[in-house]
C-alpha cells in the first residue's frame, strides 16, 4: 500500500471522512481516523500542538480526498461564522498540496486538476477578504527548508496575491481562477534550469555572470515549454507562465514584450512583488517603495497605484 500525505489544515471537523487516514510513525503507518469518522477539533489542536502537520491516506483515496475536499469547501462558504483563521488555514493547505504536487510531478494532469481546484479555493476563500489574504501571506513557516521549500511557498504566496489584487481590479472567477492556476506553476521552469542559473532565484540577479543569467532568463519559456503539448493545459495559463517576467517597454524577459495585458501585468506585479519578499527577504514597505521608484515603467502608473492602494488596505486589514 502507498500513503500520500494531506495537510492537517485541510480536514474539517465534522465532516466525515470516506476513507481512513494515518499517521506517519518512524517504522510505520498507523490508522488514526476511520472512513466515516471525522476528526475532532481537540485532536486537530492536538496534532498542531506537537506540530504534526501533515496525516496520510491511502493513494487509492486521492479522488475521495478532493471530493471532501469540496464538502468542506461547500460547508466554509455556506458558514456565516467561519472564522478568517480557518478560512486561511484551509486555503492555504489545499495551495500548499497543490504545489507540492506542481512541483514533484508537473506535467501530469493530476497536478493540473489539484492546481485549478485549489485556485478555485482560493478564490472562494479570499472573495472581498483582504483579512484572509494577510493570514495567508502571514502564515508561519512558509518556505522554511530548502530553496524548493521556499519557491513553494513562492507559488502559494503568488497565487493567493494575484487572485485577491485581480478581483480587486475588477478580473471575473474564470480570469481569477486562470491567474492563481498560473501562479502555482509560474517558476516550474525552475527545475529544467542549470545549477549556476537556479542560484539567481534566491538573490538579486544584478551583477550576475552572463552564463547564469541567460539561464535564469529562460525559465518562463521552459516552464510554459514543459505544459504547452498537454491538451489539459489552458491557453491562457501557458500564456501568463510565459509572461510572468515581462514588464512594459522591453524591460523584462525573455520576449522582452512592449505591451501587457491587464492579467499579464497582475500576474507579472505579484510574482515580482512576492519574490522580493518570499525569496529575497524584503518587507512589503521596500518592495512597494521600489515599485513606485525604481520599476516606474514597468507596469503602468495606473495598476501601480492601485496596489499601492490595495495594499495600504491589505496593511489596515
Ligand atoms: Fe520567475
Ligand atoms: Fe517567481
Amino acid at each position: 500500500m502507498k500513503y500520500v500525505p494531506v495537510r492537517l489544515t485541510t480536514l474539517k471537523s465534522q465532516i466525515p471522512f470516506t476513507f481512513d487516514v494515518y499517521v506517519k510513525l518512524p517504522h510505520k503507518y498507523l490508522l488514526y481516523v476511520r472512513n466515516g469518522d471525522d476528526i475532532e477539533s481537540e485532536s486537530k489542536k492536538r496534532l498542531k500542538k506537537k506540530k504534526v502537520k501533515k496525516l496520510y491516506i491511502e493513494d487509492s483515496d486521492e479522488e475521495a480526498y478532493q471530493q471532501y475536499l469540496d464538502k468542506c469547501l461547500e460547508s466554509y462558504m455556506d458558514d456565516p461564522n467561519a472564522s478568517v483563521d480557518d478560512k486561511a488555514s484551509f486555503g492555504s493547505g489545499v495551495a500548499e498540496n497543490a504545489s507540492d504536487d506542481v512541483y514533484d510531478k508537473p506535467q501530469t494532469e493530476e497536478s493540473y486538476n489539484k492546481a485549478k481546484r485549489a485556485s478555485n479555493t482560493l478564490v472562494k476563500m479570499l472573495s472581498s477578504n483582504d483579512e484572509v489574504l494577510k493570514t495567508i501571506l502571514s502564515r508561519a513557516e512558509q518556505g522554511e527548508g530548502t530553496n524548493l521549500d521556499k519557491l513553494k511557498a513562492h507559488a502559494v504566496n503568488s497565487s493567493s496575491l494575484a487572485i485577491r489584487f485581480g478581483e480587486y481590479m475588477g478580473l471575473g472567477a474564470k480570469q481569477l481562477e486562470e491567474l492563481g492556476t498560473a501562479a502555482l506553476y509560474h517558476d516550474i521552469g525552475y527545475t529544467e534550469t542549470s545549477e549556476e542559473g537556479q542560484k539567481l532565484f534566491f538573490q538579486s540577479i544584478e551583477g550576475a555572470d552572463v552564463a547564469s543569467l541567460s539561464a535564469y532568463k529562460e525559465h518562463p519559456r521552459k516552464g510554459a515549454e514543459m505544459l504547452q503539448d498537454k491538451p489539459f493545459a489552458d491557453e491562457v495559463v501557458l500564456d501568463l507562465i510565459l509572461t510572468h517576467e515581462e514588464k512594459l517597454q522591453g524591460g523584462g524577459f525573455p520576449q522582452k514584450l512592449e505591451k501587457l495585458t491587464l492579467m499579464q501585468e497582475i500576474h507579472s506585479l505579484c510574482c515580482y512583488y512576492d519574490r522580493r519578499i518570499t525569496l529575497l527577504g524584503a518587507t512589503s514597505d521596500e518592495v512597494l517603495e521600489d515599485i513606485m521608484v525604481e520599476q516606474l515603467g514597468a507596469y503602468s502608473l495606473e495598476t501601480m497605484k492601485k496596489f499601492k492602494k490595495f495594499l495600504q488596505g491589505l496593511k489596515a486589514a
